[in-house]
């Protein structure tokens, strides 16, 4: 990367957990039991084995009981929503994740079927209608933990997000949505775009603030981008053929290592290009992607905090 600032997302994640030991510790200490994360992993989405395994890690350094439930790629909703239930009725259980996509083949209704199944205080993913809701009018509850963890890591950089242009690529209501309601209550001035926006980069280059959530490699490109914004990118997709990497990053990148060794390198939606003319920039991998662990962590503590104290 050059040019741009560099947000180093694990530097800022680390920073969140050195916080969460003491916390998980009197959890534990006052209910006889670790706060409990119930994980529900349908198919074998190649992204989703490795997200979830890294949950399962992140919770056992720290001392979360993570129980994982799988499911093959053919299994229906109803067994999805047999799992939700057992978990919301488990007293160890004090958050639920469902991790999506679901396959395919459970029906484009799916996952609003699962989520709405969840219920709202162990929704540490802050996917339910009343967790989205709730922050929508900006009431105490819980909120995704990417777009929590973009906000984390603008403060902790010092980026003054108050008064400013954001604009949001992406609708979706695990990303797009719920950021542009963080930064709005936050008093951002704050534009959504999707796939329908006219002259999407000359909206895009309006922006102080420029976050990427399309799911689409390489697709800002520096035309979208305003001399010295900041853009967060959201983005994560797996490319494993070897000339859309070097048509991104060169015949010289060390992404081609990479892809050598594990079949796949990440990127984001956020070409590389950005880099000369952004004022700062999250990598990928190594910005958004850490936070968001993290925040599902911190998400899983406040719901058991919050769970033992009503
Ligand atoms: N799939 C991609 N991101 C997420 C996430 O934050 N939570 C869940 N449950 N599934 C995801």
């Amino acid at each position: 990367m050059t040019g741009a600032r560099r947000l180093d997302g694990k530097v800022v994640a680390a920073a969140i957990r050195t916080s969460l030991p003491p916390r998980v510790q009197a959890f534990t200490a006052a209910a006889g039991r670790p706060p409990g994360l119930g994980i529900v992993l349908a198919g074998h989405d190649g992204g989703s084995e490795t997200y979830v395994r890294n949950k399962m890690v992140a919770c056992e350094s720290l001392g979360v009981n993570a129980v994982l439930e799988r499911l093959p790629d053919e299994a229906s909703v109803d067994a999805v929503l047999a799992l939700v239930d057992r978990f919301n009725r488990a007293e160890s259980v004090d958050g639920i994740l469902v991790q999506s996509p679901l396959p395919s083949g459970m029906g484009r209704d799916a996952e609003k079927r699962v989520f709405d199944a969840i219920h709202p205080d162990k929704d540490v993913d802050g996917f339910t209608p009343i967790n989205a809701g709730r922050l929508t009018q900006n009431r105490p509850g819980i909120a995704p933990g990417t777009p929590s963890g973009v906000i984390e890591l603008l403060d902790r950089a010092g980026i003054p997000i108050e008064g400013q242009r954001a604009v949001v690529i992406g609708r979706s209501d695990i990303v797009g949505k719920p950021m542009a309601m963080l930064l709005l209550h936050r008093h951002a001035t704050v534009t959504i775009c999707h796939s329908r926006t006219v002259d999407l980069p000359a909206v895009a280059a309006t922006a102080d603030i420029l976050v990427a959530a399309v799911g689409r490699a390489g697709f800002v490109t520096r035309d979208f981008v305003k001399p010295g914004a900041t853009v967060i990118d959201v983005g994560t997709t797996w490319l494993r053929d070897r000339d859309e990497v070097i048509a991104l990053f060169g015949p010289e990148s060390p992404r081609l290592d990479v892809l050598a060794r594990r079949g796949h390198t990440v990127v984001g939606d956020v070409h590389p290009e950005v880099a000369e003319v952004a004022g700062a920039l999250t990598p990928v991998p190594g910005g958004v992607g850490p936070l968001t662990i993290t925040m599902l962590l911190s998400n899983t503590l406040r719901a058991a905090e919050l769970r033992r104290a009503t």
